[in-house]
């Protein structure tokens, strides 16, 4: 079973389309979508899910879809904040958060500080996020710690990066999932996706079943992972 499994959430926007709707309701579909695979992954003992919610990038759609991005956030933290508890599920974010409306950063803070103590499965909800956004901003601040005298440069190493990321509590996924079809990473997890196994399917979001999910990880477990080594070393070992 892998680890962390991340999700790239694509596809509400088109199956809205297809079914004659408006784009605001393929993302309110897409809710019970994220609501079936977080409690399968719970189920499963999955350790971390890591949902791609909202890039950096859009914030450049239009506006009315960005009201309803952030109203539906809302009225989501607030039907499903019960499930969560009910799953033992503890909520996470990684993103930048200051760009989001107050009334939503309240809500999240808020559902983060209930479901702190839970002890399952970890929800890391992307939101604001970008993977360029996080390592500049790691940057800066491995940049200010050596202006400060508290870094030197010849320390700087994989491990210290790593820590500066949003995600430094949180390994790397081993799985990454996207749906919709589209053959590209869309600025997620640039650093943390290095070694972790990729899997498509052109199903879109709103289509995704937890049967699709366990698919995902049934092809996940006939990899072979071998992190640059011969598959003779990882045999003999
Ligand atoms: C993914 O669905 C959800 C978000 C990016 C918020 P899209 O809205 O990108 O759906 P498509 O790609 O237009 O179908
Ligand atoms: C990626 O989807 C971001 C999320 C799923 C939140 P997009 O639909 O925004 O990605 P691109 O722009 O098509 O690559
Ligand atoms: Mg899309």
């Amino acid at each position: 079973m892998p680890r962390h499994v991340a999700v790239i959430m694509d596809g509400n926007g088109r199956w809205a389309k297809q079914h004659g709707l408006a784009r605001a309701l393929g993302h309110k579909q897409g809710v019970n979508t994220l609501h079936e695979i977080t409690e399968t992954a719970a189920r499963l003992g999955i350790g971390y899910l890591t949902m791609y919610a909202f890039s950096t990038e859009n914030w450049n759609r239009p506006q009315d879809e960005i009201d309803a991005l952030m109203a539906l956030l809302v009225s989501t933290i607030a039907t499903e904040t019960p499930t969560l508890m009910k799953n033992n599920v503890r909520l996470l974010t990684i993103g930048d958060m200051q760009r989001l409306p107050q009334d939503v950063r309240t809500k999240i803070e808020n559902c983060k500080q209930q479901t702190a103590a839970n002890t399952g499965l970890n929800l890391v909800i992307a939101l604001s996020y970008s993977a360029r956004w996080e390592i500049t901003e790691a940057a800066r601040q491995l940049a200010t710690a050596v202006a400060n005298g508290q870094l030197l440069p010849q320390d700087i190493n994989e491990q210290r990066i790593s820590d500066a990321l949003t995600t430094h509590a949180i390994p790397d996924p081993d799985l990454l999932i996207r749906t919709s079809g589209e053959l590209r990473i869309s600025n997620f997890l640039l650093w943390q996706l290095a070694y972790s196994e990729l899997w498509f399917t052109d199903k879109l979001w709103p289509d995704f079943t937890a049967d699709d999910f366990c698919n995902a990880l049934r092809d996940y477990q006939k990899r072979e992972r071998r992190f640059g080594k011969t598959s003779e070393q990882l045999k003999n070992n």
